[in-house]
């Protein structure tokens, strides 16, 4: 834990989040499977309603202020998490934030995009689904600005750059902090995975810590081996960010929870979701942690964990949905 630590402690870094997030036991899922489960509310760190989106870009946002940059650009759908808080981060810091955001501009806008214009950001909007046309209007965006003589900083989806995996590598660490308090070691932790840069903070604080669990990431949006080989590529990154060579020691995707494909909900996630409501009062939400709840609930029921060994579910947020 230490060494991880020590590894961050040279890069600037915001403290806008609100950590350690707390632990949970989910007693609901004891009285039923006799598990022993965990969940670590990254629903609620805090700023900008929190979510896990802003351990990264406590790092991302540190790293434009250090390079002087005086604009944003965040990339995501109409009703991306990680756009509504790089908006929050980038006013608080006093930057000029700029969303380019896949979908038509609705005439009412709910759920994210409502607090996106509450934040006064600046949005555009394309009619697309694909992510390789956000990133194109981005780099134009970018270039109109760099005309206009403002230096800017832009993040692709997710934040998932080197840089902003390290809010997990420092989320590992504090994962093994919490395993201390309560006196246990979990056997896995179960979190959604999108854009890669959760798991590979993750698969990286493991492999520095050389912790024997499993990390399982959750894929919502892609096939195994596109998410696998996107969580091995961007944790390469991030090791060699802080002067590490770490070969993470395979990396566990599970797919079968995706469904028809990202953000299309799933009878297992509908389930999850009023479940958790019900049981725990936990708010999840029918992209990310409904789906990881939905493969949380069904390897129970498999046995697909070993009897009493617990397991960290990691509650990622992405509540902001259920207004939508
Ligand atoms: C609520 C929520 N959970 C999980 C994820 C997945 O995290 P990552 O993109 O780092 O894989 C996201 C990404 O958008 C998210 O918004």
């Amino acid at each position: 834990m230490g060494d991880i630590q020590e590894r961050l402690s040279g890069f600037p870094r915001l403290r806008r989040s609100l950590l350690p997030t707390p632990v949970q036991r989910l007693d609901f899922l004891a009285d039923e499977y006799g598990a022993e489960v965990y969940c670590k509310r990254d629903d609620l760190t805090g700023f900008g309603f929190g979510g896990n989106k802003t351990r990264k870009l406590d790092f991302l946002i540190a790293d434009a202020l250090n390079a002087g940059c005086d604009a944003l650009i965040a990339i995501g759908a109409n009703q991306s998490n990680f756009c509504r808080m790089a908006a929050a981060y980038g006013v608080a810091s006093r930057l000029e934030v700029h969303l380019v955001l896949g979908g038509q501009e609705p005439e009412h806008p709910t759920g994210n995009l409502r607090l996106d214009h509450l934040l006064g950001v600046t949005c555009h909007h394309i009619d697309s689904a694909d992510w390789d046309c956000w990133a194109e209007e981005a780099e134009r965006l970018e270039r109109d600005l760099t005309a206009q003589d403002k230096k800017v900083y832009r993040m692709p989806v997710g934040g998932s750059t080197a840089r902003g995996a390290l809010g997990y590598v420092d989320a590992f660490a504090e994962i093994l902090a919490d395993q201390g308090r309560l006196g246990i070691e979990f056997e896995a932790i179960l979190h959604a995975s999108s854009s890669a840069g959760t798991q590979a903070g993750l698969v990286v604080g493991q492999a520095l810590a050389g912790w024997p669990g499993r990390v399982v990431g959750i894929s919502v949006a892609k096939p195994r081996a596109v998410q696998q080989q996107d969580v091995l590529d961007l944790a390469r990154a991030t090791a060699a960010e802080i002067g590490l060579r770490v070969e993470p020691s395979g990396v566990a995707v599970e797919d079968g929870y995706l469904g028809p494909g990202y953000a299309a909900r799933t009878p297992g996630c509908e389930e999850a979701v009023a479940l958790f409501a019900r049981r725990a009062g936990i708010f999840l939400d029918y992209v990310y942690s409904g789906k990881a709840a939905a493969a949380l609930i069904d390897y129970l029921r498999q046995g697909r964990f070993e009897r009493g060994a617990p397991v960290l579910f990691i509650h990622t947020g992405g509540n902001i949905e259920l207004f939508e």
